[in-house]
């Protein structure tokens, strides 16, 4: 072998070369197991001892020339191909970022929360009942007789019976008697939650629609702390003064009962179509707890009395919020729901 033309020939070889898998050849043809070098080496064995030094030094020499050759090739391979991925890579920074979407209450939770939240100032505990309910709680012990019209249908809503028995709740009510038969007084709770009614729906009934059940009891809680807290409710939640009058109505689980409205804020109380020109607005019905309904609740009507009242909560909200249709709640129409 010449060593000065096989030197020339591999550097045309390295040179020539396109890959990394030609040099990867290049190396097995020359430096590897069965490549020229190591046979060479291998023949120098049976040369003298002089000659050996000298052919062993020269192809030495070969060897490092062309590890490094070869080296220094892959090098510049490898760093156009790094290139070359950090270009396929490359982003504009100046480009804008994908919008991360979040989600965000539902209107009803919003304002059932702010509603929530003004109660506890007052130092109302928030509680909730069940959904499901026996004839009983949700008739019975609220002093509701059995041949009563809303047992059946009408004033009360529709009642949903179920199958194997008991029925989805008409109102919030029932949750009165649960939590008497479980606290000492005084109490002092909110309860909000769903009820259910068989209703023909349109802009202003549902069939699932929430209220939100208040109840005071005490030693001597009277009308005049009702009117009170409900005011106070009714300003911070309208964010401005409020004017409300009572008026008597019936309702079997109070006595007297009434119901209350509020001066329209709309209109000031001139007449608009929000309040159907009344100048009023019917909010909630109210009223001092029948005495059998503290007995069905397991107190005693001679040491206990207070007040109780019933508002929907889908009313506070589109009042609040100026909507239309109570319908929209559970459209689940993101064009209604992303403006909250
Ligand atoms: N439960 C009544 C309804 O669903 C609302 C109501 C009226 C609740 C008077 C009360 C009350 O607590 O005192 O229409």
């Amino acid at each position: 072998m010449n060593l000065k033309s096989t030197k020339n020939q591999t550097k045309k070889e390295i040179e020539k070369a396109k890959s990394l898998s030609d040099l990867d050849n290049i190396f097995k043809k020359y430096l590897g197991k069965k490549g020229l070098l190591r046979t060479e080496f291998l023949k120098i064995k049976k040369l003298s001892k002089k000659e050996k030094i000298r052919i062993g030094k020269e192809l030495n020499t070969l060897r490092v020339f062309l590890q490094k050759e070869i080296a220094k090739k892959a090098k510049e391979f490898r760093r156009k191909e790094l290139s070359k991925q950090e270009k396929e890579e490359e982003f504009d920074i100046t480009l804008p970022g994908k919008k991360i979407e979040f989600g965000h209450l539902h209107p009803l939770t919003l304002v059932q929360r702010e509603i929530a939240g003004i109660f506890q100032s007052m130092g109302f505990e928030v509680v909730e009942g069940p959904e499901i309910e026996t004839e009983w709680y949700n008739f019975d012990a609220l002093n509701i007789p059995e041949d009563h019209p809303a047992r059946v249908a009408l004033s009360l809503g529709k009642t949903f019976y179920l199958k194997g028995g008991g029925l989805m709740r008409t109102h919030t009510s029932c949750a009165q008697i649960h939590y008497m038969e479980k606290n000492n007084p005084p109490l002092r709770i909110i309860v909000p939650g769903k009820v259910f009614r068989a209703e023909a729906t349109d802009a202003s009934h549902e069939t699932n629609f929430y209220q939100i059940e208040g109840l005071m009891v005490g030693r001597d809680v009277s009308a005049a702390n009702f009117k009170a807290v409900i005011q106070k409710f009714l300003e911070e939640f309208f964010k401005t003064s409020i004017k409300i009058k009572l008026r008597p109505s019936y309702f079997p689980f109070t006595e007297p009962s009434f119901e209350l409205d509020m001066k329209c804020t709309v209109c000031a109380g001139k007449g608009c179509s929000a309040c159907k020109y009344s100048g009023w607005i019917e909010l909630l019905g109210a009223g001092m707890v029948h005495p059998n309904v503290l007995k069905n609740g397991g107190l005693n009507p001679k040491n206990w009395q207070g007040f109780a009242f019933g508002m929907s909560l889908d009313r506070l909200t589109m009042m609040k919020y100026k909507i239309n249709d109570i319908r929209l709640f559970h459209s689940g129409d993101l064009r209604f729901l992303k403006q909250f």
